[in-house]
């Protein structure tokens, strides 16, 4: 029985989430700490094909559930291989990126799914799945989870790059000048990223010049800090992210316990520090210099964060 593994990383927004959605630049960056692991495996003959997630307790039949999640990633996938019907397969997906945390785990359970599926099916055993095909797929099961997305997720958590991101356009890599850490805490609020979302968009309908300007600033912080990051000046970015987050909370996206985890963070040493992803809820990330990244984290632990990862941000190969 032949057996194919495939795998995408969590990710974070590091500046500009919600603006991104309407057209303002953004950057984000993979957390390779955690990761969604899909393994595909031969099924006998007539068994049909099936999808185990025992981490959100999901057991799917392709044929029976046309339009949950996991079925329409592995269904598009097969769309795009040169298998005719449905293959006798059983594939496992596990993950231990939090789930509605902003950490985009909807996102690469997708693209690993994806990923095992294309590579299962190449004909060539040596051939690495087109990432632009993964891309397009995963974004639009992305679709079915919020119906707006900026597509800034699962770019990230496709390329596994460091991703400056305008909606429409062709993701472009930037360059890390130097290499930086980021202490990223959980708050454990779960949080939906389409109701947040959708709650922008009607504030946005009622005031749309404030809104606007909004976003306007936070597509600068964007653009000055992926200046900041290219030329090695992470230690600046600590004052962006402050500037960021007082925007965020003019679009009314944070809440009183990621408030309190920022606070500690840039009490115990961190530069500066922002929500990431929709808010409401998830994570809070901090940009600190390495030699106050372990009182950082233990810190946000002693504050009841119910996890605190510390990742290196760096170009990948
Ligand atoms: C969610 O991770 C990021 C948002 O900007 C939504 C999106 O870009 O689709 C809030």
């Amino acid at each position: 029985m032949r057996s194919t593994t495939a795998t995408a990383p969590g990710k974070v927004i590091l500046f500009g989430e919600h603006a991104v959605v309407y057209g303002r630049p953004a950057i984000a960056v993979p957390v390779t700490n955690v990761k969604a692991t899909a393994t595909l495996t031969d099924a006998p003959a007539g068994a049909g094909c099936s999808i185990e997630a025992p981490d959100i307790n999901a057991h799917v039949r392709l044929a029976a559930n046309p339009f949950d999640p996991l079925a329409l990633a592995v269904r598009l996938a097969i769309q795009e291989s040169e298998i005719s019907s449905e293959p006798d397969w059983h594939l496992a997906v596990t993950s231990d990126i939090p789930i509605a945390g902003g950490l985009g785990s909807g996102a690469a359970v997708s693209a690993a799914l994806v990923k095992a599926v294309l590579a299962h099916s190449a004909r060539s055993r040596s051939r690495q799945p087109d990432l632009e095909t993964v891309n397009r797929i995963v974004f639009a099961v992305e679709k079915l989870h919020h119906a707006n997305p900026s597509g800034i997720d699962n770019t990230v958590v496709v390329y596994q790059q460091p991703v400056w991101y305008l909606r429409g356009q062709t993701p472009e890599q930037f360059e890390i000048g130097k290499p930086f850490q980021l202490v990223i805490a959980d708050s454990g609020v779960a949080s939906s990223t389409a109701a947040v979302v959708s709650d922008v968009r009607q504030a946005w309908r009622r005031d749309t010049s404030r809104y606007d300007q909004i976003f306007d600033g936070i597509g600068a912080i964007a653009e000055e800090a992926r200046q900041t990051i290219s030329a090695g000046r992470a230690d600046s970015l600590g004052e962006l992210m402050q500037e960021n987050q007082r925007l965020l909370r003019l679009l009314d996206v944070s809440s009183a316990e990621l408030e309190r985890l920022i606070a500690v963070a840039e009490e115990s040493g961190a530069a500066g520090a922002k929500l990431s992803g929709a808010g409401r809820g998830g994570n809070v990330i901090a940009v600190a210099a390495s030699e106050n990244v372990v009182e950082v984290r233990e810190a946000l632990l002693a504050a009841g964060a119910a996890g605190v990862l510390v990742a290196q941000v760096d170009s990948y190969p």
